[in-house]
């Protein structure tokens, strides 16, 4: 396994509090947070120091085993679950738009609700919490094996944000096939948007495709037409926040200007993303809230003075959707889904319902 596909959230090693890797600090700095108390949980999903759908599950589901630990003590069954239902809405609070938060959050209150009145409650929501972090590595490895069969040696990539091992774990989604195919001696050349304003294809796409060898070139958001239209990209890639049942992609804010130059210049465009990132209960994008965030980070942050006047409004949604008809395909770890989206999406509910397995793009 490349160092570059370790886990950067975990439970320390006494189990009684959660570590990140402070993704704030990369590409500069390799610092670690070690999260006690839902603030500090709170916090460093808000502040984006744990990020991406998947990756914030994940460290959510920690959390939750973290502060199931603190509410323990002498409560019974119904205090421990209403304190854990507090705190569970209240870190689902920290960002809205990716459904992994509240989606994580849930099944650990579902557990806790079949677990509250047993006297190894704690070992049970335990094995919880890993249960969620190995079902992502494995989703990963999957989503990577039917990514990579949609592209082939030597293409260029372009992708947006960060949807790689650091958003996830292990492989990533939208990278996950670049890592793979790397590990398979096959070459892409990767172009990765900068991505305004908090520069996650900057910071941490090209850190990542770097590290681990892969050939990337890091381009401001606004030149993607123009690669485009270079004849240098064969396929986008992208992560998703909250896919709807009609596969409208809620991804960072930008991708679904992307998915309209690949439309204009014949690129397939391809959003890939675990079941756990697909929300049926949105019947489409208009259902899914979008997170609004500080004009600071678009005036002054990594400036060394503001950018704009402090009288200056700014707009500044994290997200936006791509409509499901600029969608080439969604790739889950049960295969890709093609249109129409509310059948193909509902076909890989039915599989994950019937615990089948995974499957294979040979099988497919
Ligand atoms: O605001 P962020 O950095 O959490 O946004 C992340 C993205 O938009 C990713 O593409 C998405 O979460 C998928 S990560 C596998």
């Amino acid at each position: 396994m490349n160092e570059y596909l370790s886990d950067h959230v975990h439970l320390s090693d006494d189990g009684t509090a959660v570590v990140i890797l402070d993704q704030t600090q990369l590409p500069n700095r390799t610092e670690y947070l070690t999260l006690r108390t839902a603030q500090e949980m709170f916090d460093a999903i808000q502040m984006l120091q744990v990020r991406g759908a998947p990756c914030i599950g994940i460290c959510a589901a920690y959390d939750f085993y973290v502060l199931a630990q603190q509410v323990d003590g002498n409560t019974n069954a119904v205090q421990f679950l209403s304190e854990l239902s507090k705190q569970a809405d209240y870190l689902a609070s920290s960002r809205p738009t990716a459904v992994n938060l509240r989606w994580a959050l849930d099944r650990m209150l579902e557990t806790a609700k079949r677990c509250a009145e047993y006297p190894d409650r704690l070992e049970v929501l335990h094995q919880e919490c890993i249960a969620i972090h190995k079902e992502d590595i494995a989703m990963c490895r999957s989503i990577a094996e039917y990514g990579l069969s949609l592209i082939k040696n030597g293409d260029g990539i372009l992708t947006h944000c960060n949807a790689g091992p650091l958003a996830t774990s292990r492989y990533g989604t939208a990278l996950g096939p670049l890592f793979l195919g790397k590990e398979r001696g096959m070459d892409f050349h990767v172009f990765s948007d900068e991505t305004r304003p908090l520069l996650q294809g900057a910071r941490l796409t090209s850190y990542e495709l770097s590290r681990a060898g892969i050939n990337v070139t890091l381009i401001c958001d606004n030149m993607a037409s123009l690669v485009m239209k270079n004849g240098w990209i064969q396929a986008c890639f992208v992560g998703c926040d909250r896919v709807a049942a009609n596969g409208d992609a809620a991804n960072k804010i930008g991708t679904s200007g992307v998915a309209i130059l690949a439309k204009h210049y014949g690129i397939p465009f391809y959003v890939l993303g675990p079941t756990s990132t697909i929300d049926l209960n949105c019947v489409s994008g208009e259902d899914i809230p979008i997170e609004q965030r500080d004009s600071e980070e678009i005036k002054e942050k990594f400036y060394t003075e503001p950018m704009a006047l402090p009288e200056v409004t700014c707009y500044n949604p994290a997200f936006d959707v791509t409509d499901h008809e600029l969608i080439s395909g969604i790739v889950t770890e049960y295969g890709i889904c093609r249109a129409p989206y509310t059948e193909s999406l509902r076909a890989v509910f039915e599989k994950k319902r019937a615990g089948l397995p995974y499957g294979t793009p040979e099988e497919d």
